[in-house]
């Protein structure tokens, strides 16, 4: 009999973790491929069968059903054998309409994303021992109709791995995020061990399904406005619409970083977002700056900047240029950090996710003096 696939080799890594974080099935039969060193040998079959299908527990029936299709359909165009266990499976998810009602609007399910430190990343700060940092998240199936926040979105992968890439840019800071969403990156700033972690979104129900995801992960949830310095370890989420947000709520905040991941997409919020930011963000200005531990002169507030960092999928460039114009007006400093502040890149599995695609941006107040 042929020796078993070692699951530590990177391709069964790859393609674990491709499953688990529910990549469409072309990526898994690609990364399939991969293990079988181009065919979906019998072996790479037995792997999956073992790995995923034997005991399918919490993973979603229509999405293991569909694989298994496309799965079955790949060997067998290959003139390849199927294994019986596989066939069996397969008849009975056909059999069984019950796991097709899952996939009704406003289901959840539950996405596993690990980030797989490649080697020389051991030195990280953010590297955990087993090399591999893993996330529960639970999402909606539709990233529209009302569930957006519930999704998870490329800018939120790509500010996870900056976040995982770069600990010291929010290490021992106090970081806050808005439009939070899934809470991805909230879980990647705790992870760093940020001083303080609040994340907000302007969607109820977005901010309920965060807090299911930080308590997954096992994080502490405090949900009203942050009493300074209560419990380090515990992450704020807050109810915040940029449009009804006041100047003393935001000045309450007082974050020393600001994080936004995909959240420059309707223009008819964007002069809201424009100015949350800049009230967020001229703080020092104003003389609110509260945490000496990160200004170096706290009676003169030298060099205690605030600072954005926004990661963005430009989808269409006029509302981007209009963030821009907007940004400009409210003496906003915005600069485009894509090429000079690259992240490893910590999601190669994960085929649907091109890191190329996400701007990141850096933003602090235009000090005028
Ligand atoms: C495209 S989703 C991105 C979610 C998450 N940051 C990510 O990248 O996966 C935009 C998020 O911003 C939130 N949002 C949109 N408009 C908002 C507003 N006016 N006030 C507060 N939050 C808003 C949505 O509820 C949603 O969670």
């Amino acid at each position: 009999m042929e020796e078993k696939l070692d699951p530590s080799l990177p391709c069964c890594r790859h393609l674990l973790s491709a499953i688990l974080a529910m990549e469409p099935s072309e990526c898994l039969i690609s990364h399939a491929r991969a293990c079988g060193g181009g065919s979906i040998t019998d072996q790479v079959q037995q792997f999956i069968w073992d790995h995923c299908l034997s005991a399918p527990g919490d993973f979603h029936a229509p999405y293991l059903k569909n694989f298994l299709k496309k799965l079955i359909t790949q060997v067998e165009f290959d003139h390849g054998c199927v294994l019986d266990h596989l066939y069996e499976l397969y008849a009975l998810y056909m059999t069984s309409s019950k796991d097709d009602s899952l996939v009704k609007r406003g289901a959840r399910i539950c996405k596993r994303i690990s980030f797989p430190f490649p080697d020389g990343c051991s030195e990280l700060q953010s590297c955990p021992q087993s090399r591999v940092l893993e996330f529960s998240l639970q999402c909606s199936l539709n990233m529209l109709e009302g569930d957006t926040g519930c999704s998870i979105w490329p800018s939120s992968l790509f500010l996870s791995e900056l976040i995982l890439s770069h600990p010291e840019l929010f290490s021992n800071k106090s970081c806050f995020e808005i439009g939070s969403g899934v809470g991805l990156v909230g879980l990647c700033l705790a992870h760093v061990k940020a001083s303080k972690v609040i994340l907000s979104d302007g969607d109820l129900s977005t901010l309920a399904n965060m807090k299911s995801n930080l308590e997954l992960n096992h994080l502490n949830v405090e949900a009203d406005l942050p009493e300074r310095n209560k419990n380090p370890s515990t992450v704020k989420c807050l109810y915040l619409p940029w449009e009804s947000a006041s100047e003393s709520e935001l000045q309450d905040i007082m974050p020393d970083v600001v994080l936004g991941a995909d959240v420059i997409y309707d223009p008819v919020c964007l002069p809201h977002l424009v100015r949350v930011l800049s009230i967020l963000l001229n703080q020092m200005n104003l003389g609110f700056c509260r945490q000496p531990a990160s200004c170096k002169d706290p009676s003169l507030n030298i060099e205690h900047e605030n600072v954005a960092y926004i990661a963005c999928v430009i989808r269409n460039i006029e509302t981007f240029n209009y963030f821009l114009s907007l940004g400009e007006q409210a003496n906003l400093h915005i600069v485009d950090l894509t090429d000079s502040l690259k992240p490893v890149n910590l999601l190669c599995y994960m085929h649907s996710y091109n890191q190329a695609s996400v701007k990141l941006l850096r933003i602090t107040f235009r000090n005028i003096q």
